[in-house]
């Protein structure tokens, strides 16, 4: 399905082949959640505070009616979705989450879990879609001490009435899949903070809701356990296709995550987009401040930054097309073409032996084990490559079409908004030689005779 491909395709790096599950949710209705003009006030007078502040009035303004946690938060979160809520300590981003399943109340506004109202939903009616539908995953798994780490993954089930055999058995399968088989039998204190996380992950994927809700769930541990934990979660979450969403305040770990990212500032969604929306085009200058220090190269793809192919030249437009593109685009190689299929690249020096041999057949000349990369490449991967690529860089799809080129430059560019401490790319110190490759076609190209003026150059 759509979700897994983009997911495996786009921003996550070293994630295994196995995004088919989301296919499963393909026939049934594609939403899994929905918020709508959800607000939260908590004070004297909430309803009062949510007049005013839908009539204009800023979070300031209503403070003697009470604190606006949440203000209009409207939003889609699709099957299949990691959907991330990102926001600075005290924004809203716990309150939000808890109405979504209906542990607080909205002061206004409702929330739709597979198209059953939560927020009109009575106790038994609550109860009913929490136990089907939704379950949460705190900042620290409240496992209970007492009990065995496979009655822990276990326990939901044990909740719902599934009896003892099934449950172990169905828990077993979880606790595998989070790498502690070996440790059914242990208890929660025999193991260390990383492994509960999982078994606490383990519980609320054995519940078997569509809907994982988890609040900063991963911040109390430290930073490897960290980066395998959202490893481990985006690869059960291709496995199982649940429905996440994922608050934090890391802006990393919510590129690293989310299809989608809600921004929030002071009580409201100030945007919500891909990351790579988000990266690119902040809403406002407080995202765009949030984001500055994100590498980019681990976010953004080829296809984001690349540029249409101007030089291009037609394998049928022989020797003569391909000079006359290099003088008039006066560059030093140009790609050779059949189509649109890539065939090649031609460099100024061979063109000119080619025309001073009298040779008119491009095909002859043209390289063909030119670098290429894929449009949802990550810049990351694509930066060596660049390097040492004399000519921009082809990127090609599926059939080897030439869909765009990434100048050096343009990857440069990029890099240059990397924060140093947080990349492990080779550094590009010799700006200089970029200078070489764009200079125009002078020395050799003055001594070619001028006699390109030919049709059948470019379709
Ligand atoms: N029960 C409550 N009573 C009064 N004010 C509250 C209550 N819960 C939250 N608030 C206020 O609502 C605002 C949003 O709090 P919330 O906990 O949702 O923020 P957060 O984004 O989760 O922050 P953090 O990153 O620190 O967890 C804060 O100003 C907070 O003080
Ligand atoms: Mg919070």
């Amino acid at each position: 399905m759509q979700q897994a491909t983009e997911r495996l395709s786009g921003h996550h790096p070293g994630v295994t082949e196995s995004g088919e599950q989301g296919a499963t949710w393909g026939s049934v209705s594609d939403t899994a959640l929905e918020a709508r003009h959800l607000f939260k006030v908590f004070g004297k007078n909430p309803n009062q505070a949510v007049r005013r502040l839908e009539a204009g009035e800023t979070r300031a303004d209503v403070l003697d009616a009470g604190t606006a946690a949440v203000i209009d938060a409207s939003f889609t979160v699709k099957r299949g979705e990691i959907f991330v809520v990102m926001g600075l300590s005290g924004s809203g981003k716990s309150t939000l989450i808890r109405m979504l399943n209906g542990l607080l109340p909205p002061t206004s506004g409702e929330v739709l879990i597979h198209g059953r109202n939560v927020t009109t939903a009575g106790p038994r009616e609550l109860r009913q879609i929490r136990r089907e539908s939704v379950s949460m995953v705190f900042q620290h798994f409240a496992l209970l001490p007492h009990r065995s780490v496979i009655d822990n993954a276990a326990y939901a089930l044990e909740i719902q009435g599934v009896p003892r055999a099934e449950r172990l058995e169905r828990a077993r399968v979880l606790l595998d899949k989070a790498g502690l088989a070996e440790w059914a039998d242990a208890r929660p204190d025999e193991l260390s903070g990383g492994m509960r996380q999982r078994v606490g992950l383990a519980r609320a994927l054995t519940a078997g809701t569509d809907v994982l809700l988890m609040d900063e769930a991963f911040s109390a541990l430290d930073p490897l356990i960290r980066r395998e934990m959202q490893q481990q979660l985006v690869e059960l979450q291709q496995e199982l296709g649940r429905t996440i969403i994922f608050i934090t305040h890391d802006l990393n770990e919510a590129m690293f995550l989310g299809d989608r990212i809600a921004v929030m500032r002071d009580g409201r969604i100030v945007q919500n987009g891909t990351p790579e929306e988000i990266l690119t085009d902040p809403a406002n200058d407080y995202v765009a401040q949030f984001v500055q220090d994100v590498d980019r190269t681990k976010v953004l793809t080829a296809r984001t930054v690349m540029e249409p192919p101007h030089l291009t030249t037609p394998v049928s437009a022989g020797v003569r097309g391909a000079l006359r593109v290099l003088r008039e685009q006066q560059a030093r190689a140009v790609f050779a073409t059949e189509g649109r299929r890539l065939v090649g690249v031609v460099t100024d020096r061979a063109v000119i032996r080619a025309v001073k041999a009298g040779q008119t057949d491009l095909r002859a000349i043209v390289d063909q084990s030119v670098l290429t990369v894929g449009p949802d490449d990550l810049l990351t991967d694509i930066v060596e490559s660049a390097v040492e690529s004399p000519v921009p860089l082809a990127v090609v799809d599926g059939a080897r079409r030439l869909v765009g080129v990434i100048p050096r430059v343009t990857l440069l560019a990029t890099l240059g908004n990397v924060e140093p401490s947080t990349r492990e790319l080779p550094v590009v110190q010799t700006p200089i030689d970029m200078v070489a490759e764009f200079t125009p076609l002078v020395d050799e190209a003055a001594a070619v005779p001028a006699q390109t003026s030919s049709e059948g150059g470019q379709e």
